[in-house]
């Protein structure tokens, strides 16, 4: 085996162009396909920047999601606290066989069949969300008045979530995914999401409705405890993330017109458009695992006990992969990417968030075909301080 020559200290999220991966990452994936990276704690560890690699190892049993041998790449407060046991339920940190276990519960849920069920309904919310978009402006701000409450409605309503804890529950999420915040207010914040999903387990145990928090209540062995915590990933998981792409989806799509006009003249396929966007953007880029066995890549050795950082962003612009990675082309081919991550733990809830772009943009554009920033595209603020990357507020006008 031969040393890795690179040894990044610390991970760059800092992007001098706003819709690409940052320089540093990008550069050195020309010519390595990993490096060593120091991960948050002082772990030495690695950074995988290739695709095909990083589709092989998200599938590779040797890889391990497990919350107590977890180090984070990013100084953010959780990296800070002591790696704990994985919270029953929450089986986006566990392995096989035990997040089979819980991930079995959604079979059928969120699959292509049941989204086709629900795209009247979706269809729906988003004519809800424009109007309220209308009614804000011209000008408005999409991501507040249009992208955040359309996630909200959808998400928080197949939970089971009522609309007067919708608000702060979305703030909840956004401050334990921010990198800028103190320990105790993320513990804070985790520790109030917790007890409110426990106690809507509890009362959905006692009085079902007709959602998902309710139908897993009525299973069999499931205990409060673990259905809050599956709860919670699929709001965590689902909220701000897709909300992000969906504002992020429409800047990328302002900023480059030629783009635009493709969709509005329905040159290209509107699914084909979400897959590229999802691709070109990859708004939530870091996956963390721990090498459990030596693994060689690429005549260099992962060695058992190290942690293993997948940068999604980098590995969507693999030229091997894509040819042209860093254009923007809504006719590209490929569906291959790998936003929704790959293996056991890929999306759960991606065909509902390919529904949700889909339409919302498709509706978004055929409503107001003169969108357009209302600021300079330099003025528009991006989240560089959240794991989940796009634009913090998005002022338009029609
Ligand atoms: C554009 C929107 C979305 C993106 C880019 C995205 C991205 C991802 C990625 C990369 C993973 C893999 C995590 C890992 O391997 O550790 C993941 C997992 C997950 N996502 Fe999404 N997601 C999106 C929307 C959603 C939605 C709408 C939901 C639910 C309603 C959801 C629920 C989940 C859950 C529960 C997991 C954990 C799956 C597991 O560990 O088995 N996501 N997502």
């Amino acid at each position: 085996m031969t040393e890795a020559e690179i040894t990044l200290t610390s991970l760059s999220t800092t992007r001098s162009r706003v819709l690409d991966p940052p320089d540093e990452l990008i550069e050195l994936a020309a010519g390595h396909r990993l490096v060593r990276l120091v991960h948050a704690d002082g772990r030495l560890g690695w950074i995988v920047l290739n695709y095909r690699d990083a589709s092989r190892l998200l599938k590779d049993p040797r890889v391990s999601s497990r919350q107590d041998l977890r180090h984070g790449p990013l100084p953010h407060a959780r990296v800070r606290r002591r790696m704990e046991p994985t919270p029953p339920g929450f089986f986006m940190r566990l392995d096989p066989p035990e997040h089979g276990r819980y991930r079995r519960h959604f079979a059928g849920l969120f699959g292509g069949r049941s989204m086709s069920r629900l795209e009247s309904a979706v269809i729906h919310q988003v004519d809800v969300c424009l109007d309220r978009l209308a009614e804000a402006g011209p000008p408005a701000d999409l991501a507040g008045e249009f992208a955040e409450p359309l996630a909200s409605s959808v998400v928080c309503g197949m939970v089971g979530v009522p609309e007067r804890d919708r608000t702060w529950l979305a703030a909840t999420i956004a401050t334990m995914l921010d990198l800028t915040e103190t320990a105790e207010r993320v513990v804070a914040a985790e520790g109030k999401f917790r007890r409110y999903l426990e106690d809507l387990a509890g009362l959905r145990r006692r009085e079902p409705a007709d959602d998902l928090m309710s139908m897993l209540t009525q299973r069999q062995g499931l205990t409060d405890a673990e259905v809050s915590n599956m709860m919670q990933l699929v709001l965590s998981g689902g909220l701000e993330i897709t909300a992000s792409m969906l504002s992020f989806g429409v800047f990328a799509l302002l900023t480059r017109p030629d783009q635009l006009r493709r969709l509005l003249s329905k040159e290209v396929d509107d699914g084909a458009a979400v897959e590229e966007l999802l691709r070109f953007l990859t708004v939530s880029p870091l996956l963390t695992r721990t090498v459990l066995d030596d693994i060689d890549v690429d005549g260099q050795r992962m060695r058992a006990g190290e942690p293993m950082t997948i940068h999604l962003g980098v590995v969507n612009r693999d030229r091997a992969q894509f040819g042209a990675a860093d254009d923007l082309d809504l006719g590209r081919p490929s569906r291959e990417h790998l936003a929704f991550g790959d293996g056991p733990h890929t999306c759960l809830g991606q065909h509902l968030a390919r529904l949700l772009l889909r339409v919302g943009y498709r509706r978004l554009f055929d409503r107001f075909p003169g969108i357009r920033l209302a600021v300079p595209e330099s003025e528009v603020a991006t989240r560089n301080e959240s794991v989940i990357y796009g634009v913090k507020s998005l002022p338009v006008i029609w």
